[in-house]
């Protein structure tokens, strides 16, 4: 047999929250690219409602956005018998692992967080310790799995470099113990800004609903919403740092189709920004279609869904309890 056989598939991890609805910015920057590790991964995506309660949220409607984010995921092409895709409370390792790793984590580090920072001006009525402490609970299910890779958008880099932080102090003080896991940042997608303030970065929170796209919108709401976007006073559609509304239009517009910046320029040479917003809006709408479907016919079947996440929680657990059981024996827990 060759070694290749032989040789265990390594580990890709991601979470999403189930809070608010998903932007084509959560669906370019990271879901869109979940499948492409499904053959030669071992697989696991998590919904993380323990993260989603740093903030305050309505019971019934994490409830629900729960199972939508899940349903969200298979309909982004995540098949569930080739990745295991599971709820992150319903593994309860997640919260054992991240209390421990709390105790290998500096105030100071944490403070340092700029999501952190931004959360905390917006929710400034409960700065609570969840909230502080959310990375830590994110590098509890990184490195509970053993992974190698973690794919997700760049707002999430530094969280992830302190996640390799903490594995690696952990494996210092002791011996190895956690692998340190490397980001998965598709460079090609970047940040997907707003539509209607291209400096600033396309949020599911944003109160100028014009600005966001969602994953599930009607095309009608999309083709409007690329319609109003901001762009500049230039007419000419060409990728600068100067332009942000328009650079942003082509990234978008790039991710949907596969084509280049170089391309793009030449299809839209001696057009207006008319054209080019319907286009951007055509290729959005189209390529979220398949996708608006395949969700609605899922959240049409509650119980499958929930068989899911049954399945997906039972094999998370069983890799969860090997790390775990390594991690309470070398920190001296009567085991
Ligand atoms: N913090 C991530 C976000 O908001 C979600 C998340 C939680 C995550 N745990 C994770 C992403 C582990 C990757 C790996 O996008």
């Amino acid at each position: 047999m060759n070694e290749a056989v032989l040789a265990p598939k390594k580990t890709v991890f991601s979470g999403v929250q189930p809070s608010g609805n998903l932007t084509i910015g959560n669906y370019l920057g990271a879901i869109k690219n979940f499948s492409r590790f499904s053959e030669e991964y071992k697989t696991f995506y998590c919904v993380v409602d323990m993260h989603a309660i740093t903030v305050r949220q309505v019971p019934a409607e994490l409830r629900r956005r729960t199972y939508e984010t899940l349903a969200l995921y298979m309909a982004c092409g995540l098949d569930e018998k080739k990745n295991t895709l599971f709820v992150q409370s319903h593994v309860p390792e997640h919260a054992e692992l991240g209390w421990i790793l709390n105790c290998y984590t500096m105030f100071g580090e944490l403070s340092r967080m700029t999501q952190f920072k931004d959360k905390s001006a917006k929710h400034a009525q409960n700065i609570n310790a969840g909230l502080f402490t959310y990375p830590t609970l994110m590098a509890a299910d990184i490195l509970l799995y053993q992974t190698d890779v973690v794919p997700v958008g760049v707002d999430q880099k530094q969280h992830l470099e302190l996640a390799r932080d903490i594995a690696t102090r952990f494996n210092q003080a002791y011996s190895d113990t956690f692998k340190i896991p490397e980001g998965f940042i598709p460079k090609e997608t970047m940040k997907i800004m707003s539509l209607a303030d291209p400096t600033s970065k396309m949020s599911k929170s944003d109160p100028n609903q014009n600005s966001v796209v969602y994953i599930l919108d009607s095309k009608d709401d999309v083709m409007r919403k690329f319609k109003k976007a901001v762009t500049d006073s230039e007419a000419c559609v060409k990728y600068s740092e100067d332009k942000p509304g328009v650079s942003n239009l082509m990234s978008i517009y790039r991710a949907f189709t596969g084509k280049t910046f170089e391309e793009i320029e030449r299809e839209f040479e001696g057009k207006g920004y008319g054209d080019f917003k319907l286009a951007v809006g055509e290729a959005c709408a189209d390529g979220l279609r398949p996708v608006r479907e395949e969700f609605a016919r899922l959240m049409a079947d509650k119980a499958h869904l929930e068989s899911v996440m049954k399945a997906g929680a039972e094999d998370a657990h069983h890799y969860a309890m090997r790390t775990m059981s390594k991690v309470k024996r070398k920190i001296g827990f009567v085991y």
